[in-house]
Formats: C-alpha cells, structure tokens, sequence
C-alpha cells in the first residue's frame, strides 16, 4: 500500500473516502467539524441517531456539499487525551471497513489522530505503520487470490510544518509496516516451504540491490570446524541441512560496534525424540518466528537507510526425530567449549541459540538481542499482549521496555537471579538443557545467560506474542515494532 503526505482542507478534497473521527461523548474531531459546517450540520444529526456505537464505524454515502464519494466516521478515543492503544483499535477499525468498501484511495486528517503525548510524527508514524501492516494478507498459497481494493492512502496536514513532520514520520512507520509484514509471510508459510534453505534463499533475496546489507551462509561443514556441537545436535535429526544465516547491515560508521540481533530459526519443532503431542502441532511452522523478526527488522533498516551498524544471526534448523536425532541424556559440546546434556530434545531452542550467541561475540557487539519463541511457560505467564524480556544488563532491559511501550509492543521483565541457575545442574555434563517444571521460562534464559558473559545481553521470548491461533490463526510481526523503536533510539 502506498502512503503520501499533503496538506488540503477536508470539504473541498477528491477522495474515494474520507475518513473522520469521532470522539468521546460524540466530540467531532477538527476535520469533522469542518466537514460538519460545509453540509450543514448533516453529520452532527447522524452522530445524534446514536448510530455511530462505540469501537465501530460508520460509511456515509453523498454527504452534501463534499467531494469525496463517502466519508467514514470512526468512533475514537477522548478529544486529546487518546491513547495509543486506542488509536490502533480506531484505525485498525478503519482498516477493516475500507477494505469491505469498494474504496480504491482513501485520506485520513493527521490531527483527528494525535497520541496523547505524541506529536505529528509520531501519530504520522503510527497510522502509516498500522495501515500498512492492516492492508496483509497471507494469500499466496490460495488458488483464488482475492486483491484488496484499497491501494492509496493519502495523510493531510493542515499547514507546511506538520508536512514535513508528517513526511518524516509516515516513512518510518510505512518501513516498520512492511518489515512486520515480511516476518508475518515467512513466519506464515508452511515448513514444507520455509525450511533452513528457503530462509537462507530469502537472506540473499533480501540483500539484492542493497549495497549496505551483507549476507553471508554458514553451511553444517564449517559448523562442525566452529565446533557448534550444541547447534548441530538439532539438525542432526532431520533430512534439511541446518543453515546459520549472518547478515551485516553498515549503516553507521565502520568503527561503531554493531547492535546484534540474533533470531531462532526453528522452521519446524516436532519436539524431536520428545515428541510433542498432536494437538495444536502445526503452530510449531511458526517457530522460526525469531528469526523472522530479524529479517523484518533488516529490511526496515535498509528501507529507511538506518544510520546504524546492526548484524543479524539466524541459527535455522528443523526439530525432527530422525535417525540420527540426538537422545535424551546425549552429552554435546558447544561452541564455547562447555558441555550440555540434552534431558529434553524438546529444549531445542536454546541449544541452537548457545552455539549462535558465541558466533556473536566475534562482532564486537554493542548489544546482543536474541528473540526466541522459546517456552510455553512464557505464554503461561503473559499470555499474547507481552513478550517475555531478562536481561544481564538493567539499563539496555528498560530501554527495551520503554521502546515496547513507545511502539505499542510491549514487553515485561523476568528476573535472571543466581539462584535459578541451579535448575540447571546435572551430575553428566557442565550443564543440562532443561531447568524442570518452574519458571521455565526464567532457566531457559538462565542457560542462554551461560553464553552471553563477553557482552550486555537481553532475551525476548515471544512464544506469546509471535502469533495469534484460533480463527485469527498467523503470524503478527511482532516484536519488529519494538526492536526498530529501539534501534531508532539507540545512539540518543
Ligand atoms: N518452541 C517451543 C516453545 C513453545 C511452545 C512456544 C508452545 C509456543 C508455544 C520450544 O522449543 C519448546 O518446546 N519448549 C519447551 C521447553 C521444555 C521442554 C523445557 C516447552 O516450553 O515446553
Ligand atoms: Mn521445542
Ligand atoms: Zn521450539
């Protein structure tokens, strides 16, 4: 979908429709009361009907004296004091009655969206990105690929300053809309398709053309001579040869340390020789979404042309019970030389990330950022509205955390005391790959902790919030909201 920016006044504007809000206690926003006066007081009567109901819309057809073909009311959130919460409900609200309306184009007015605390730019930002990521849909393995209508969405401004605010923004937003949108089709595909390979064909794929974006493959050959045991005992019991994809992003200077993301890759997980139980087993396509993140998150830097150094490691890997699968009790040695006994072949996760957060250290990293749907313990405690966020340094967990809550996609701290570490012993090996039953998710991070000493550190786990199941059942892009908020801000 394509964004533009301009300055007009509502009334006189040729739109297939214009969309107005609505506030609170019927408080017509600016761009509706403008519309309001020119057809004389026509939408002031309809919001007295009491038709427009909360959290709904409303299509109006021939409202006299406006150019446009239809104008859509959205009930929003209090004049000046709209939450960004709300605001994406609204505008998603939107998104959702303009795709059921033949509407090719459409204009929305910048001011009857400003966030309580927010500027032109930011509110520019987060309609571009909310349109963009609501104008998605998985189609490509449907034989009847139904289009949507709309194509053009056209953002007014009132004066020249909050067009150049505006502008500024709705790149931004427009960038993170179709990263998120990237990461939902690779995460959407089936594994039948999106193997390691196919990951590692969407890495070079994406560096076409891009002359600051490198990537580079690491096949199972050089695994082997890096020592990667713990990496390799996943593949090992799958037909699909693993892949660790490594991709450097040189926006900034040569010399600044990059910020370096690492994604797991997991494009399948039966479990392995713990074999997962049937129900619900197809969600686990979904389990590269990790890895996804980091490419959404890549093609959003290279769109804007981020002023930043950022690397990208994707360990990916089938979790099959083949043959050559390892077995519960198997002792491997990772790349950094500790021992790890596999009690649960259904850990696998962190086993690829061990041999992947070593390879990091070679970057020189700034900051290491892995982002893993790791445990179903972290959709116990946080269900879908919060990624599962430990840290071993306090400063980089608030900025992540004040970077979920600027984005609108959040994530909320776990501890990473000592003391859970001791889930961790076992008399076999220098460590074993499960803590037992509490607070999974806390010693899956833990076991993470034993490989990122060299650097400061935070995990994401978005077993929650990487996808939604039921009839919503796909893919939602997050958290590359969230990582290009931070990234934006790293260097403030
Ligand atoms: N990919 C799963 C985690 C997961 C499960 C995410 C369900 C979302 C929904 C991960 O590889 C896994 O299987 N984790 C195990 C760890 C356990 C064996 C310690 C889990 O959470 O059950
Ligand atoms: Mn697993
Ligand atoms: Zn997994």
């Amino acid at each position: 979908m394509d964004i533009s920016v301009k300055q007009a006044s509502p009334a006189s504007m040729k739109s297939a429709c214009l969309v107005v809000v609505v506030h609170e206690k019927r408080k017509l926003s600016r761009s509706a009361v403008l519309l309001n006066e020119a057809s004389k007081d026509f939408l002031s009567r309809i919001v007295k009907s009491g038709d427009l109901r909360k959290g709904k819309t409303l299509l109006l057809h021939n409202v006299p004296n406006v150019a446009a073909d239809r104008v859509l009311l959205v009930a929003g959130g209090k004049a000046d004091a709209t939450t960004l919460g709300q605001t994406k409900k609204a505008l998603n609200a939107a998104a959702t009655a303009l795709s059921d309306s033949g509407a090719a184009n459409a204009a929305l007015f910048l001011d009857d969206w400003l966030i309580e605390g927010g500027d032109a730019q930011h509110a520019a930002r987060h309609i571009s990105e909310t349109l963009t990521a609501a104008s998605y849909r998985f189609t490509e393995l449907k034989s009847n690929d139904n289009t949507l209508p709309l194509k053009r969405v056209t953002l007014v401004t009132k004066d020249g300053r909050q067009t150049s605010a505006a502008k500024a923004g709705a790149r931004i937003g427009h960038a993170i809309g179709v990263g998120v949108n990237f990461a939902r089709d690779l995460g959407n595909r089936p594994a039948n398709v999106c193997t390691p390979t196919h990951l590692a064909e969407q890495a070079r794929e994406l560096k076409k053309g891009r002359v600051k974006l490198r990537v580079e493959i690491i096949e199972e050959k050089r695994m082997h001579e890096l020592g990667m045991g713990s990496l390799l005992s996943v593949s090992s019991g799958s037909r699909q040869p693993a892949k660790l994809i490594v991709f450097q992003y040189r926006g900034g200077p040569a010399k600044q340390k990059p910020v370096v993301l690492v994604g797991k890759g997991v494009t399948f997980d039966t479990g392995g020789i713990s074999l997962k139980p049937a129900a619900t087993m197809d969600e686990m396509k979904f389990d590269m979404c990790g890895a996804a993140s980091v490419f959404g998150t890549l093609k959003a830097c290279a769109e804007i042309d981020l002023p930043l150094n950022v690397v990208g490691l994707v360990p990916a890997t089938e979790n099959m019970p083949g043959g050559l699968a390892t077995r519960p009790g198997d002792v491997v040695t990772s790349m950094s030389g500790q021992t790890i006994e596999i009690l649960n072949t259904d850990a696998e996760g962190r086993l690829i990330l061990a041999d992947a957060l070593s390879y990091a250290a070679r970057f020189n990293p700034d900051v290491v950022i892995d982002i893993a749907t790791l445990t179903g313990a972290c959709v116990i405690a946080l269900g879908e509205h919060a990624s599962g966020l430990m840290s071993n340094d306090q400063k980089l967990a608030d900025r992540l955390l004040a970077a979920g809550d600027s984005a609108g996609d959040r994530c909320w701290q776990l501890p990473l005391w000592d003391e859970y570490q001791e889930q961790l012993k076992t008399n076999f090996a220098d460590m074993a790959n499960v803590g037992g039953r509490s607070a999974g998710t806390i010693t899956a991070a833990c076991f993470l902790s034993r490989f990122t000493k060299k650097y400061r550190w935070a995990h994401l786990d978005i077993a929650g919030t990487a996808w939604l199941g039921g009839t919503k059942k796909g893919a939602t892009g997050r958290p590359v909201p969230l990582l290009m908020q931070y990234l934006l801000e790293h260097r403030r």
